[in-house]
């Protein structure tokens, strides 16, 4: 054939390959999350092959394995026994709570990590909402001022990020007052800015046993067909003053994660959730792929989205991957 171009002499070589890459993604690059209980021992989740609960006395063993393979940023999620639940997710804003008190002996222990603290009533709420719920409605403003103690209350116990995933109106903005009024100008907040009502939350919420008890979350989460609803969101929290933007889930919403960045004049986060790393594994399993395959190149396609930060269940796999 008379052609001139022959885009294959880049893909001809492993190094030629390697030299071209246009994405590179690097472990400092990614969030580990982190499910933790204060009763019972470390617990396999069923819905999430590969994934503990970890009990409170096992965690400073698993952060020195993070740390160990280069994983240096992680989010607690807590699992909150049904009897510390109450309509008013009262325990969210208990200064000797369960959070407070992770955050503070991990900080202690490990001051290197960044910590990120997720901020939202669900796994406290007897309504498994992440807001306040009467007469069926989930009120925004009522939410919001406990939102914004439960925020200083993780500042206090030195959390570096506060990160807000309820999709509340408002919240950034109120969270970044309380936060100033009390000194604690300098943690900073994540925003779960683009936060969509997704069905990939599933094995999460299975984790935490924190599925909403009546009703779904569309009055405050995204409607998944949305991307100029986004762009919104993220300008408001922009003006708010957010300090990352985050988009969630990651996968299925590549576009929004692109929009979003050429928009954000903060980094970008993304969350690939439960739903996405429980069918990489259960396709794995299956023999569908390659793990291994299946989870960098999910990753990757996040990072090549425009995602400067990655939330993922993969973390230390894929440091262990990439030392
Ligand atoms: C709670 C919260 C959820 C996730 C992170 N924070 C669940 C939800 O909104 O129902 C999902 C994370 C995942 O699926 O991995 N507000």
């Amino acid at each position: 054939m008379k052609i001139v171009q022959r885009p294959r002499r880049l893909r001809r070589t492993h190094s030629i390959r390697e030299a071209v890459a246009e994405t590179q993604c690097s472990v400092s690059q990614l969030v580990y999350p982190l499910f933790v209980q204060e009763l019972g021992q470390d617990d396999a989740i069923g819905s999430m092959p590969g994934v503990t609960r970890w009990s409170e006395k096992s965690l400073p063993k698993v952060l020195e394995n993070c740390l160990e393979l280069g994983v240096r940023s992680v989010i607690f999620f807590p699992k909150i026994p049904d009897s510390q639940k109450d309509s008013l997710a009262q325990e969210a804003l208990n200064p000797n709570g369960f959070v407070p008190r992770l955050i503070r002996e991990s900080k202690k222990r490990f001051p290197e990590l960044t910590l990120f603290s997720d901020i939202a009533l669900d796994p406290f709420s007897s309504d498994g909402h992440d807001g306040i719920v009467r007469e069926g409605k989930i009120w925004n403003d009522e939410t919001v001022e406990i939102l914004a103690k439960m925020a200083v209350l993780h500042a206090e116990a030195g959390v570096d990020f506060v990160a807000p995933s309820d999709m509340m109106d408002g919240r950034v903005g109120a969270i970044r007052s309380a936060l100033d009024a009390k000194g604690f100008t300098d943690t900073g907040i994540l925003s779960y800015a683009a936060k969509y009502a997704s069905c990939f939350y599933g094995p999460f919420r299975d984790a935490l046993d924190s599925a909403p008890r009546a009703g779904d979350k569309k009055t405050y989460q995204m409607d998944p067909r949305n991307v100029e609803e986004a762009l919104r969101e993220v300008r408001l929290d922009l003006e708010e003053g957010a300090d990352f933007v985050m988009v969630k889930p990651a996968g299925a919403y590549l576009d929004v994660i692109r929009r979003v960045k050429e928009i954000s004049s903060v980094p970008v986060a993304a969350y690939q959730v439960s739903g996405e790393y429980s069918m990489i594994q259960l396709g794995a399993k299956n023999g569908l792929f390659a793990l291994e395959k299946a989870m960098e190149e999910s990753v990757h396609a996040i990072r090549r989205a425009g995602a400067d930060l990655i939330f993922t269940y993969f973390a230390l796999d894929l440091a262990r991957k990439w030392k």
